[in-house]
C-alpha cells in the first residue's frame, strides 16, 4: 500500500513537469519554424540563426513581461498596443492558435 501511495505520489508530482518541458520545447520550434511563428525574421533570439533586427531583441522576457498577459497581446495582436506596429497579428489573422501562442510564451520565458 504505501508503495503505491508513493508510485501515485511521483506520477502526479513529475508528470506536470515533464508535460511543461515538452511544452517549451515544442514552444522553441514553434517560435524558430519559418512556416509557423518566424519570429527569428524580426527578432534575435537565443541562438536562432540568420535572424532579421527590425523588431527589439527577446531577451529577458520574465523581468520585461511580468504579466503574462502583456505578453500575449502582444503576440495574438501587437496592433492592439501599437496601431503602426508591422509585426504580424498571429492570433487575430489565425496564423498562431491560442495553444500554439501559449507554447511559445513557455519557451520566451526562459530567455
Ligand atoms: C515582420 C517582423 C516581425 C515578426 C515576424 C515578429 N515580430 Fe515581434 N516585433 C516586431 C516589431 C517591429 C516589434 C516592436 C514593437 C511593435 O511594433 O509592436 C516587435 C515586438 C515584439 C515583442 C515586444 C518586445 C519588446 O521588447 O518590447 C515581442 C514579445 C515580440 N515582438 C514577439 C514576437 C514573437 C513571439 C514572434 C513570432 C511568433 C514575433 N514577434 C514575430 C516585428 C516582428
Amino acid at each position: 500500500m504505501k508503495y503505491i501511495v508513493e508510485f501515485l505520489l511521483i506520477i502526479v508530482l513529475v508528470l506536470p513537469s515533464l508535460s511543461y518541458a515538452d511544452n517549451i520545447a515544442e514552444g522553441k520550434s514553434l517560435t524558430f519554424d519559418r512556416k509557423k511563428g518566424n519570429c527569428l525574421a524580426c527578432h534575435m533570439i537565443d541562438d536562432g540563426e540568420l535572424a532579421g533586427n527590425n523588431g527589439p531583441p527577446l531577451l529577458a522576457m520574465k523581468a520585461r513581461f511580468p504579466d503574462r498577459e502583456v505578453l500575449f497581446q502582444q503576440i495574438w495582436d501587437p496592433t492592439e498596443s501599437n496601431p503602426y506596429s508591422f509585426m504580424p497579428p498571429f492570433g487575430k489573422h489565425g496564423a498562431l492558435t491560442r495553444t500554439e501562442i501559449n507554447k511559445i510564451m513557455d519557451y520566451l520565458y526562459t530567455l
